[in-house]
């Protein structure tokens, strides 16, 4: 199996480039983050503290997170129910990174995604790819772009969705989740020894993509 790590921190364009990677290539993409913020909706359902670990972790335990294809584009499950949609909630999103810092959540998760990449060709994106869950990838990504950067992508796509955001407070929720994924004491954000810095503050989608599917074929 070839397996594609890519991490980094918030709105680098790690799924856009991990989708359009894997397409290109015929491999399954696998959203790591997606399956983290279903872990958090499991929790908000429950009506639990997420700063509470036991109450969290007795929550998590129970949950059942799949991820399924549904015309060629990942769709997560929980318990059965397709919540691809109600994840990308901005409360959801809040919370994510807190339920995230809990060992007993990422061990349940590392272990679903390791056997997806055992099984199949996947361009897999998250915080911890390729320090954690996939040491052994075939190529890795540190996929990055300056804080400005990734709040003007962010403000671009909500200003698209007919919103009317301010930047500085999307900046700033960038720089407490930098700051939370990459000081946590399990599995943080960092870049592997082996991992190649790609740096896309000043470059497009489509260059991006070439430059990872150049270095498969290095
Ligand atoms: O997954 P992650 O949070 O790293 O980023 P994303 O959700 O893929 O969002 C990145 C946004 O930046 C998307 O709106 C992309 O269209 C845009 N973008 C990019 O991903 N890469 C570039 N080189 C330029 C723009
Ligand atoms: O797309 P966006 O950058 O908003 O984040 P995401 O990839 O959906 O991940 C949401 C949160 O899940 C991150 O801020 C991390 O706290 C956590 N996460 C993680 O801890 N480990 C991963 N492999 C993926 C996500």
């Amino acid at each position: 199996m070839y397996n594609i790590a890519i991490d980094g921190p918030a709105g680098a364009g790690k799924s856009t480039i991990a989708k359009e990677v894997s397409k290109r290539l015929g491999f399954i993409y696998v959203d790591t983050g997606a399956m983290y913020r279903a872990m958090a909706l499991s929790c908000l359902r429950a009506g639990v503290d997420v700063t509470d670990e036991a109450a969290v972790t007795a929550t998590t335990d129970k949950a059942d997170v799949k991820i399924a294809y549904k015309d060629g584009s990942q769709i997560v499950l929980l318990n059965g129910e397709d919540v691809s949609t109600e994840i990308r909630k901005e409360e959801v999103g809040k919370n994510t990174s807190k339920i995230a810092v809990y060992g007993k959540v990422r061990e349940k998760l590392t272990v679903l995604q390791k056997e997806l990449a055992a099984t199949n060709d996947v361009v897999m994106d998250g915080r911890d790819i390729g320090t954690s869950v996939l040491p052994n990838a075939d190529l890795k990504i540190y996929l990055t772009a300056s804080v400005e950067t990734r709040a003007k992508r962010r403000y671009d796509e909500l200003v698209a969705k007919g919103e009317n955001p301010d930047i500085k407070v999307i900046e700033e929720d960038i720089v407490a989740r930098d700051y939370n994924d990459s000081h946590r004491e399990i599995s943080p954000l960092t870049q592997a020894e082996d991992a190649i810095l790609v740096d896309s503050s000043n470059m497009t989608i489509e260059e991006v993509v070439t430059t990872i599917i150049d270095y498969t074929k290095k």
